[in-house]
């Protein structure tokens, strides 16, 4: 708990609520010089890799490592564990494994990786794509922030060099085992009445926007059979996700963001930009194509047009089925859990064996300032990952 409070207050959003941390922004920069400040005290080896993921070493970085960590940065107006609990929670653990005298026979590393929510360019866990080579390099250095500025160019005032980023294989060479702790980000725990879990599954998530244009007109002067207001499709839109989503098993379907162009109270619209986050068990896409033919139609009983963009997908992750089960018995049966939320550990699936820790949120609210884990479920995860490290590199 105390290194969330060191935390606490760090890129606190007063008009939102909840934090604001966005990759390199002064809030995400504060964090990550944390971390470093952290990871050195303890006397781990820290360096950057080439698409900004912070990495701490304990024992000389080399292959055949368990590595732990999660990521700093926030939605906007999100909650303190989302993130932060993962980054914590590993550095509390190698100060427990110390205290209790163990000696990593495999390297041991932390990491924080960036850009995790995709809260400022639009794709969630930039760092770990990069890193596996899930985005292609000039994509990433192309993609915009709100105020039109590159991730080449914010990568640039940062201090970091852009034409170095993409799959970076040495170290994923050096990865034999990744293991994220993570506030549970739903009612899982709750309704089992337990502390911690181990994760099953990441639903098939992607994110996309449809960009409706239409006519810029004066709010008074122009009559409503006489306008092309690409708002009304873009609201038809909203409603039909939801209900494309219901009519799915298990199917997800939201829009978190809504911007009108040039976004006046009395003007009509000239642009109106949905950005739908999609998510299910099978096929997100077929959701989603589903919805874009229903958009067309839309767009065009108001005059309108729309162009649909995915910006990312991941199919449904099954973790490391021999990994999670090692958990589980190293933790004294402990239950698991499928989860609908993103995570890193999701994208490095691909590459190695991947599990996650579930610590208990009691308020089952996540991505918003009442998301929560009490102290004595956080130093129940704390020791969990400890076990569980101890179990992978001792
Ligand atoms: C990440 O938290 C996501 O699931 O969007
Ligand atoms: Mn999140
Ligand atoms: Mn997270
Ligand atoms: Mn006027």
């Amino acid at each position: 708990m105390s290194g969330l409070d060191d935390l606490a207050g760090i890129g606190a959003d007063r008009r939102r609520g909840g934090y604001s941390r966005h990759v390199f922004d002064d809030a995400e920069r504060h964090l990550r010089e944390w971390f470093v400040e952290q990871a050195e005290r303890r006397g781990l080896a820290v360096e950057t890799d080439a698409n900004t993921n912070i990495w701490a070493w304990w024992g000389n970085p080399g292959p055949g490592a368990v590595v732990t960590g999660s990521h700093l940065d926030s939605v906007p107006g999100g909650g303190a564990f989302d993130g932060p609990l993962g980054v914590v929670s590993a550095l509390e653990a190698v100060d427990l494994l110390r205290e209790r005298g163990f000696r990593p026979r495999a390297p041991l590393a932390l990491v924080v990786f960036s850009e995790e929510e995709g809260g400022r360019f639009g794709v969630p866990c930039l760092g770990s794509r990069l890193m596996t080579g899930t985005i292609h390099p000039d994509r990433a250095r192309g993609l915009r922030d709100s105020d039109g500025l590159t991730f080449a160019e914010a990568m640039g005032s940062f201090g970091a060099d852009p034409a170095r980023i993409g799959r970076d294989d040495d170290a994923l060479g050096r990865i034999a085992a990744f293991v994220e702790l993570h506030v549970e980000q739903g009612k899982g725990l709750i309704d089992l009445n337990r502390p911690i879990a181990v994760a099953d599954s990441i639903l098939g998530h992607g994110r996309w926007r449809f960009r409706f244009r239409g006519q810029g007109n004066h709010a008074g002067a122009t009559l409503i059979d006489d306008r092309n207001d690409p708002m009304i499709p873009a609201a038809r839109l909203v409603l039909a996700a939801r209900d494309a989503a219901a009519a799915t098993r298990d199917g997800r379907a939201t829009v978190g963001r809504l911007v009108p162009t040039p976004g006046g109270t009395n003007v009509i619209a000239s642009a109106v930009d949905v950005h739908l986050d999609a998510r299910a068990p099978r096929d997100a896409r077929a959701l989603v194509d589903d919805l874009a033919g229903q958009a067309r139609e839309f767009a065009a009983q108001e005059g309108c047009h729309v162009d649909v963009v995915e910006e990312s997908f991941g199919d449904t992750v099954h973790f490391d089925p021999t990994l999670r089960d090692r958990l589980r018995t190293v933790l004294g049966d402990a239950p698991t859990l499928p989860t609908g939320a993103g995570h890193d550990a999701g994208v490095l699936a691909a590459e190695t064996p991947t599990a996650m820790l579930f610590v208990r949120n009691p308020t089952g609210i996540s991505h918003a300032p009442e998301e929560h884990a009490t102290a004595e479920d956080c130093e129940e995860g704390s020791h969990a990952l400890a076990r569980v490290l101890a179990e992978l590199a001792g």
